[in-house]
């Protein structure tokens, strides 16, 4: 089981996109996806037409070590799935009182591993998890990648050594302070517009920085819609180049899993 974590520092650049179509695409490439929402927006659920509930406030909370807080009973991981969000799609979803769970484990030991900790409880369950990390640099954000082998970083196609100089520099610090930090898998373009792509220079930039050249993604009104009505593009356009963008970056994922079963 791999787990992936979706992420960037800048805020509306398509991470929740991304994170939807990988784990609906994966699924329907036959494999068994999680995909968990570590962002108080909660636009997981909100982008699959699924139930935006606190179900990782849930599973912060309710470890087994947790004995001196009465309202924090131990609750498996299962109790916070939703389940078949999709064939073969289980989602952990998130809401704005996850704050509220952050500020209850704050200051608990070890906490930054909690939820690496929780989600291998059901790790057997599944071939990937999907993990989405919002744009900041709190405790949320780095239980989640703290929770992750691999970090795709999705960026506009007008800021991609920006992006990625911002993540690296976070997971070389998060390395440093915790031990751990998830190898970076590549650094993806999505609402790339007409033609254009990632510049041959920071295509060279980030070749020499060890980053595979990752298909980009393109502006795709369809694909907006598609969000906006809890759907993908798979199910709203399958044919049109969106949908075929997104198809092809799962399969991109799909064969570097094959290649190195985890
Ligand atoms: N390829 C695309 N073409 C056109 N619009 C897109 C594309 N990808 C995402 N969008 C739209 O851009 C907006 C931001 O996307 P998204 O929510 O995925 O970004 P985000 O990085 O998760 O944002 P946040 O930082 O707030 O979590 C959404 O309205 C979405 O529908
Ligand atoms: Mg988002």
């Amino acid at each position: 089981m791999l787990t992936i974590a979706i992420t960037n520092l800048k805020g509306g650049v398509g991470k929740t996109t991304t994170a939807t179509h990988i784990a609906h695409g994966l699924t329907l490439r036959g494999m068994r996806v999680l995909l968990v929402d570590a962002d108080g927006q909660g636009h997981c659920a909100v982008y699959l037409g699924a139930e935006r509930r606190p179900d990782l406030s849930g599973v912060l909370m309710s470890t087994r070590r947790d004995t001196t807080d009465p309202q924090r009973e131990y609750q498996p991981v299962q109790a916070f799935i939703q389940r078949g969000v999709r064939p073969g799609l289980d989602l952990i979803s998130c809401d704005p009182s996850v704050t509220v769970a952050e500020s209850r484990i704050n200051g608990e030991a070890m906490r930054e591993l909690r939820l690496m900790r929780r989600l291998q409880e059901v790790a057997s369950e599944y071939d990937v998890t999907l993990i989405d990390v919002g744009p900041k640099t709190d405790l949320l954000s780095t239980l989640a990648l703290l929770a992750a082998d691999a970090a795709l970083i999705v960026t506009l196609p007008s800021t991609p050594s920006e992006s990625m100089f911002d993540m690296t520099a976070r997971l070389a610090a998060l390395h440093e302070e915790a031990g751990r930090a998830p190898d970076v898998l590549g650094v993806l373009a999505t609402q790339v517009d007409g033609r254009e792509r990632l510049t041959r220079t920071v295509r060279d930039q980030l070749r020499d920085a060890g980053y595979a050249d990752i298909p980009g993604i393109p502006r795709s009104v369809a694909i907006a819609r598609a969000t906006h009505a809890g759907k993908t593009i798979f199910e709203i356009e399958p044919q049109s180049p969106g949908a075929q963008a997104y198809a092809a970056l799962a399969e991109w994922i799909h064969d570097r899993m094959e290649a190195t079963p985890a």
